[in-house]
């Protein structure tokens, strides 16, 4: 299945969007689990969820998961899940005990063995979300997975990587994992536009397009701004 891009004039109209996207699928989910997308863009679509979305669906019911984390405590700020908790669970209320933090500050290895066992007593040996969100950097890696990178083709779920990028040390979901049933990406800006013409042109998974891993069942779609859609589209 390809990724279908849906192109909105500004950054805002993205992150609109996706977070409409989002709602729809978690709502009509039985048991809905979202995977959640670190970096900057997505806080904006996460306090548009939690400002606007509050009602579309039970929040606390959803089980929130992570597809990748910096190796820092939790209240760093350059944490994925310091950035999703202040943007999205506390002003959501969301229960703890619906929040699978990668505990990150035990490094790497250690996390990422901890979390792929969370993740299969969860939702079992081929774990499948409702909805994964994913970011993706100008030169086109996701989650934690860059292009060229071992973890691509790893059999594990979760893996500790070593990345080209500040903080380095980090804990990823493998393509095996990034398994989901909505597939969204978040792209905005002209600085990613390079790296989404090629993740939009790739017909299969290409280790230099971390992106052309990851595919959902029925659906996957990049929202991005008219800055970083490729100029044909
Ligand atoms: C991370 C993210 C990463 C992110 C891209 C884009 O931990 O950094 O998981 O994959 O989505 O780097 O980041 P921006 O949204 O900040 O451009």
């Amino acid at each position: 299945m390809s990724m279908r891009l849906d192109v909105s004039a500004t950054p805002e109209q993205a992150l609109a969007r996706c977070a409409s996207a989002i709602a729809q699928a978690l709502a009509a989910a039985a048991q809905p689990s979202l995977c959640l997308a670190g970096g900057t863009t997505p806080r904006g679509a996460y306090a548009m969820l939690a400002a606007d979305y509050e009602n579309a669906l039970d929040w606390h019911r959803v089980g929130y998961w992570f597809g990748d984390e910096r190796c820092v405590a939790p209240t760093h700020p350059k944490s994925n899940y310091r950035m999703a908790l202040d943007s999205l669970l506390d002003p959501l209320g969301v229960p703890s005990h619906q929040v699978h933090r990668m505990l990150a500050e035990l490094g790497a290895q250690e996390g990422a063995r901890r979390y792929a066992q969370r993740l299969t007593d969860r939702l079992g040996a081929r774990p499948v979300f409702t909805v994964a969100l994913l970011g993706m950097g100008q030169e086109g890696h996701t989650a934690s997975l860059f292009p060229g990178s071992p973890a691509l083709q790893a059999g594990e779920l979760v893996v500790g990587v070593d990345v080209p990028a500040v903080p380095r040390e980090r804990i990823t979901l493998t393509p095996a994992a990034l398994s989901a049933e909505h597939v969204f990406l978040l792209v905005t800006g002209e600085q990613k536009r390079d790296a989404l013409a090629a993740a939009v042109a790739a017909k299969a998974p290409d280790p230099h397009l971390p992106t052309s891993y990851v595919r959902g069942s029925i659906e996957t779609v990049c929202f991005c701004d008219a800055a970083a859609a490729p100029a044909d589209s």
